[in-house]
């Protein structure tokens, strides 16, 4: 399993210095979590922080949208250093304009599904996406309890892109710990988000290496 740290758990009094001990407990993906306030109920940082901390670390930058217009913003993230960027397709950009938009900058593009969207919204863009991200809680805050009733879509997802005979990554954001992440492993997902599970270790290095086992 592949682990990708939540940066919204961590002290944004020391962002850098949080990226880099992420970096050096072998993170493989910084999750950086960006909201506008309208999409989600929270307001978090966006493309400016993400430039500031992107020298840091040769980590890939997995951006995940939780904003209402993301096409309007994907030169920003780009050129903030974004390696993947995911929206949602609840968001009110043109979704397939959005996507063109983010493979055009030479950057991964993926969908998210809230936890009340079927996984059939994603079919008709799996050809053109290289990840779906499953919400395994509702979008805007860390530290809730995860979904296990949001497992089914990775495999209805899996027969679909076999069905459509592409290859699909698989990744997982909401209270995902040590606890469920046998569950995610189970189902076949590829990546695992965790903020609180990651953040609240006492020993980040041995926390992500624990996960990482399942
Ligand atoms: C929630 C975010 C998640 C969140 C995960 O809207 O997308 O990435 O930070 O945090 P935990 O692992 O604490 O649920
Ligand atoms: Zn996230």
């Amino acid at each position: 399993m592949k682990i990708a740290p939540s940066m919204l758990s961590c002290d944004f009094s020391k962002m850098g210095e949080e990226i880099i001990r992420m970096d050096r407990a072998g993170a493989d993906y910084m999750h950086l979590d960006v909201m506008d306030g309208a999409f989600v109920p929270n307001i978090t940082f966006g493309a400016p922080v993400i430039k500031a901390v992107r020298g840091l670390t040769d980590v890939p930058f997995d951006v995940h949208l939780m904003i209402d217009n993301p096409l309007k913003y994907i030169d920003d993230f780009v050129n903030a250093g974004a390696d993947i960027i995911t929206f949602h397709v609840e968001a009110k950009s043109d979704i397939r304009a959005t996507i063109e938009k983010i493979k055009s900058c030479g950057v991964k593009a993926g969908l998210v599904i809230k936890p009340n969207t079927p996984a059939e919204a994603v079919y008709p863009y799996l050809k053109d996406i290289y990840m779906v991200l499953i919400m395994t809680v509702e979008p805007g805050f860390g530290g809730q309890s995860f979904m296990e009733d949001m497992l089914p879509k990775v495999s209805e997802i899996r027969e679909e892109a076999e069905r459509q005979g592409v290859s699909i990554v698989i990744e997982a954001d909401g209270g995902i710990n040590e606890k469920t992440i046998g569950k995610c492993s189970e189902a076949g997902i590829d990546i695992c988000v965790s903020g609180t599970g990651v953040f609240k270790a006492e020993n980040a290095k041995e926390a992500i290496e624990r996960l990482r086992a399942f």
